[in-house]
């Protein structure tokens, strides 16, 4: 057996002229820039190990992610947190589990819920928008006691703007109720390698996503499914075949080992360097500028961030931001970002002028539920502009991504406040459940 997944590619690129197997490029790429890509992007061949039935090569590699987050067992995703989050509700469903959770969830968890029949019971924010509402811990502990069944609490942190939500307080409390704790990590594979380790695994999370394609060196697709036992991983790993294609990307499986090899060797390091630069930088321009969230590699502005985006994007030196709307930007930092790269936004954060940003509406709460998540996201649904559809009830999510952070979730009825929200981010129709005449 190859020492690892990177050296089996090389050799088999170096010895085998002739595939005769998929995938149908055989290695050949009719562009020069793909070449390298095509020819290690393979299949599940002799040597190759398979991911769903990992027993080889990636089985191994998949242990030194675990070891390297300090986690009892890790799956590989080549299909995102998304595949992740599908795996974990369907375990979740397994065990008769309710859930609960906060507003502040991807669609990829609504879409789970949708596909696994899964109700949810909400946490409304105490205060602010549907975005960065603020959850107190007794709002958990009351819909912890609200259900007479076994639970589980799923959480996104840190968020899109970069808060991050305490989860050794919240997972104590899960303990308290035997409830299990399911954390949305998509955004935080870096929070292991803080000077103090901060991923949620370590903070009492009995599972968690992370992409490792956010905020590490790993191409898209590429994330972790991380959790507390290694016994559970044979169910996980059933899980994700149920949903993943029956062929993940070598490729995406390269960058992640590549990406556990860069953690493991100086990952630590640059991601406290990139911590430290981000952070002299907010000290710098505290004057001019107001800084959001508590995540190193999330650098969000509260001002017109659609305004901002714009000034950025016209610089001599243009910079393409990941997220804006009228109250927030969001710049996502990565460890591999050079001290020149760090010069480069801080000559766009002096050359730029910041708007006054709009005050977001309230998250609308609660929300009425007239059809379940199911129900209402397989149903007929047509578009409706906004003006027409008050007290309609919302069909598959339709958000746009990013955010992707439902404003109305599928089933719910679309009242006044709700709209209103939505025309604040600017959307602008919205998918109903279609009526029988
Ligand atoms: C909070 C959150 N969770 C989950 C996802 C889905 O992650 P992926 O794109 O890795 O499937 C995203 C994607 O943006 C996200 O922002």
């Amino acid at each position: 057996m190859c020492k690892n997944l990177t050296a089996f590619l090389q050799q088999y690129a170096q010895k085998h002229q002739f595939r005769g197997h998929m995938p149908g490029h055989k290695g050949k790429s009719f562009s020069p820039e793909l070449e390298t890509a095509y020819t290690f992007d393979i299949t599940e061949i002799h040597g190759a190990d398979s991911l769903f039935e990992a027993n080889g090569i990636l089985q191994q590699a998949e242990r030194k992610t675990a070891e390297v987050y300090g986690v009892g067992g890790t799956c590989w995703s080549a299909g995102g947190s998304t595949l992740c989050i599908q795996a974990m509700l369907a375990r979740m469903k397994a065990e008769h589990r309710i859930i609960i959770a906060p507003r502040t969830v991807h669609r990829a968890f609504l879409n789970s819920c949708i596909l696994l029949d899964l109700p949810v019971k909400w946490i409304y924010p105490e205060s602010g928008g549907f975005l960065d509402g603020k959850y107190t811990l007794t709002a958990f502990e009351q819909a912890l006691q609200e259900v007479n069944f076994p639970a589980c609490v799923y959480l996104t942190s840190p968020d899109y703007s970069g808060n991050v939500q305490n989860i050794q307080e919240i997972s104590a409390l899960c303990r308290k109720y035997q409830a299990k704790l399911l954390v949305d990590n998509a955004h935080g594979a870096h929070r292991a390698f803080l000077p103090e380790n901060q991923h949620p695994i370590i903070l009492g999370a009995d599972y968690c996503c992370d992409s490792a394609h956010k905020t590490l060196p790993a191409l898209t697709g590429g994330a972790f499914l991380h959790m507390r036992n290694s016994s559970e991983k044979i169910f996980f790993k059933q899980n994700m075949q149920l949903f993943g294609s029956t062929s993940p990307s070598y490729l995406i499986m390269q960058s992640l080992e590549e990406c556990t090899e860069w953690l493991m060797h100086s990952g630590k390091k640059a991601i406290s360097e990139c911590a430290q630069r981000a952070e002299r930088l907010k000290q710098k321009f505290s004057g001019k500028y107001i800084f959001l969230g508590n995540d190193p590699m999330h650098f969000t502005i509260q001002a017109n961030g659609e305004n901002l985006a714009e000034q950025m994007r016209n610089l001599a030196v243009p910079i393409e931001c990941e997220y804006a709307d009228k109250s927030r930007f969001v710049i996502l930092l990565s460890p591999v970002m050079t001290e020149k790269d760090f010069s480069q936004l801080e000559k766009a954060l002096f050359a730029c002028e910041p708007l006054p940003a709009e005050t977001p509406p309230e998250c609308p709460s609660p929300m009425e539920q007239s059809l379940s998540l199911r129900e209402a996201g397989l149903a007929e649904f047509e578009i409706l502009p906004l003006s027409e559809a008050e007290n309609r009830i919302c069909a598959a999510v339709q958000v746009p991504c990013p955010p992707a952070v439902p404003i109305a979730v599928s089933g719910e009825k679309l009242s006044p406040e709700c709209l209103a929200v939505m025309e604040f981010y600017g959307v602008q129709t919205v998918a109903v459940v279609k009526e029988s005449i």
